[in-house]
Formats: structure tokens, sequence, C-alpha cells
């Protein structure tokens, strides 16, 4: 009798490389491992023949790296995606598009299982989970390195036994998640948060110290919300996010040292390089300065950071999410338009926009010749303005 299968969130590291052997042996099923591309520069054909020779039944790559851009990157810029103010929550982001595409494969295949290498500590684990559970609950989730309880030690001699490849020389003490949108480093010296991080944990960006002495100046059209040109030239997204990433790591952009508060309870020391995002945000909030009402200005931050927790919290497949999304692309209509981005020595300012559908009047603004402002209309304003201010004092003060 044929074997019930199980879909396996493969990256082709230790991890999920012992994992394929280990779902097969413990739970006696055929493992199919899905590796996806969502911009992490790999080698994908590597990791596929791996796959299957470390015993799956099927190995697959799936390149997801446009949609990634579209149906997750796009939507975060609009809501200014930043978790507690400093993560651009990019391994959040993707995780649900993994977890999308694994459930389309178990279906396909007409598996029963799909299993995901997370450990029961962070907030992946829950992400990926969620996502099973909302888009096919009848599913049923191995979590392989939640359950088999080995030490790192325990686990290379497990590879060893079953002649899984073990990465030679000297390992890297970090632990990172890369994607287009951001690179995380964890682990090793980088737990202790009394400790200044080391320089060898950057990889995308050079120390500001190293940075060219002169500035770098990039201009970028926004289209509805959405970069759709570097300097002037028309780019589709990856290869525009791609761009930024080397232009501002170039420029020490992009680097987030934080404590941050996880789903799970637990704080951890984080490290992340996000150059691409950290100009694009900058870029994108300048731009909507310039183009949308107070109001809605004033009220759109409120909606970004209960966006950020979904997001950060693995309620991608929510209908809070969906609904917030639709209020967001409401307000990218008219964000619209071209700022110039100044890079410095790890430092991104937006120093010029403009705009079809600017706010900004300069007949109102002006202090010049081009005034056009009646200051005369103050006055009653300011009255009526400072009517409840004027009552209760005027109360107060006869009371004492
Ligand atoms: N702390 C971040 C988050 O929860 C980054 C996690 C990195 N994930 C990983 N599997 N290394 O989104």
């Amino acid at each position: 009798m044929a074997k019930e299968l199980c879909v396996l969130a493969y990256s082709g590291g230790l991890d999920t490389s012992v994992a394929i052997r280990w779902i097969a042996d413990n739970y006696n099923l055929d493992v199919i491992a899905l590796a996806i591309d969502v911009g992490e520069e790999k080698d994908y054909e590597g990791i596929r023949q791996k796959g299957e020779q470390v015993g799956a039944v099927e190995s697959l790559v799936i390149n997801a790296t446009d949609e990634f851009c579209s149906d997750y990157i796009r939507p975060a810029l609009a809501a200014n995606l930043m978790y507690e103010n400093k993560y651009a929550a990019f391994t959040a982001l993707a995780r649900p598009l993994l977890a999308q595409h694994q459930v389309r494969v178990a279906l396909e295949r007409g598996a029963q299982y799909v299993a995901h290498g997370c450990t029961g500590k962070g907030n992946d684990q829950v992400r990926f989970e969620v996502t099973y559970q909302a888009l096919a609950p009848q599913l049923k989730c191995i979590a392989p390195a939640r359950e088999w309880n080995m030490t790192r030690e325990q686990e290379i001699d497990y590879a060893q036994e079953h002649g899984i490849p073990v990465p030679v020389g000297k390992e890297s003490p970090y632990s990172t998640d890369t994607n287009l949108w951001g690179r995380s480093i964890e682990c090793g010296i980088i737990e202790d948060p009394s400790v200044e991080a080391p320089e060898d944990a950057w990889e995308w960006t050079v120390s500001p110290l190293e940075a060219p002495n002169e500035p770098t100046y990039v201009r970028i059209t926004f289209d509805q919300g959405f970069p759709v040109a570097l300097d002037g030239q028309s780019m589709a997204g990856p290869a525009l996010i791609s761009a930024l990433n080397e232009i501002g790591g170039r420029n020490g952009v992009g680097r987030t040292n934080m404590l941050e508060n996880r789903l799970v309870g637990i704080k951890s020391r984080e490290l992340y390089e996000t150059p691409a995002a950290t100009i694009l945000l900058a870029a994108h909030r300048d731009l909507e300065s310039l183009v949308l009402d107070r109001d809605t200005m004033h009220f759109k931050p409120y909606l970004e950071q209960r966006y950020s927790e979904l997001v950060y919290y693995g309620l991608w497949f929510a209908p809070l999410r969906e609904a917030i999304d639709a209020f967001m692309a409401e307000t990218q209509k008219t964000v619209t338009g071209e700022v110039t981005m100044k890079l410095y020595k790890g430092s991104a300012e937006a120093v010029a926009r403009t705009s079809d559908y600017s706010l900004y009047d300069l007949g109102l603004a002006s202090y010049g010749d081009a005034d056009t402002f009646d200051p005369s209309k103050a006055e009653g304003f300011i009255d009526i303005w400072a009517l409840p201010a004027k009552v209760t004092n005027a109360v107060r003060r006869e009371r004492g």
C-alpha cells in the first residue's frame, strides 16, 4: 500500500534536511520537499537535488518572488508595516506565502500532512500553522524540530548516521533568515543584549563608518503607493528592491538592532538588515505627507500599528487584515509621484518630492509674493476654536 504523503517546507539547511528523514522514519510517510524562492539568492537547483538525495520522494522549487512582491510587500508598504516601529517584518510576511504554497501542493498531490522546520520558541511556527488551519484545516501538521528533542550535537549525529550532508568547515555562529525584503541575524553573541553586535553579523550593509563620504541620491517614482521606477528608469518590483538593497547597503543604510517582543511571550534580541525597505518606507511616508489630507494621515498610523501586529502574529489570513488592506488601498489611490532620497553614512532621508496629487499649495503656504491667503479669515476661526477653552477657564477663575 502506498504511504501517505507529507509536504515539508524545505530550505536545504540541516534542520529541514534531517526533518525529511525523521518524518519518513517516525511517521512512516513519503515526504515531498518544497523549497520556495522569495528572493533569497541561493542555489535552488542544488537545494532541489539535495532534497531528493536526502530521501524526499519528490523535491520541487517554486519561484514566488514576484508574488511575494505584489501580494505581500506591496500591501506592507501601503501600510508602512513596521513591527514595534523598527522591524519591517519580512520573515513574518513570507511565512503565509510559504504555507499557502505548501497547502496548494498538498491538496494537488493528495497529501494528508504538512510540515515545517520551526522550533517551539519562535513566531514562525504560529505563522505556518495559522495559515494551514485557515486554508486547509483537514491537513495534519508535523513540526519535527519542536517534536524531536535533539540537541545540535545529536542532530549532527543523526545526520551523519543517515548520510545527510552536514555543512563542513567553520559553522556560522549565527542563524539567519533572508528574503527580498530583508535579512535577520540571531543566535551566538547576539543573544546577549548587553553587548554590541559584532561587525561580522552584517552582510548586506557596510558600517556607516566605511560608507562613502559623499551622499548618494536616488529618485523613486511611486504609482499608487508602490515603486515603479528608479532614477526615471522603469523597473519591476523585485529588480527595484534588489537594486535598492545594493545601493542602500553600500551606504550603510538599513541596520536595525532591537529587543523584540515575540508573540510567544519571549523577548529576543534581533538584528535586521533592510536597506531597500528602509529607503522605500521613508520615501513612501514622505510622499504620503504630500498627498494625504491631515485627517487621513493622522488616522492611518493607528491601523498601521494594528496591521503590523496582525502580520507579525501570523494572522495574515484573517478578516481584519483584509479589511485593513482595503482601507490602505483606498488611501494609496493618490500616492503617485517622485521622492528624492539622500543616502549618507547610514541615513536615508527624503529631501525632495513632487506629485500631480500634491496638496501643497504655495499660494496658501508662502510668506512671499505668491501669497493668496486672506489672514482676516483667521480671526473668526480662532474666536470659535478658542470658545471651549475660553468658557472653561472663565468659570474656573470665577469659582476659584
Ligand atoms: N524575530 C523575527 C520574526 O519573528 C525574525 C525571525 C527569524 N526567523 C527565523 N526562522 N530565523 O519575524
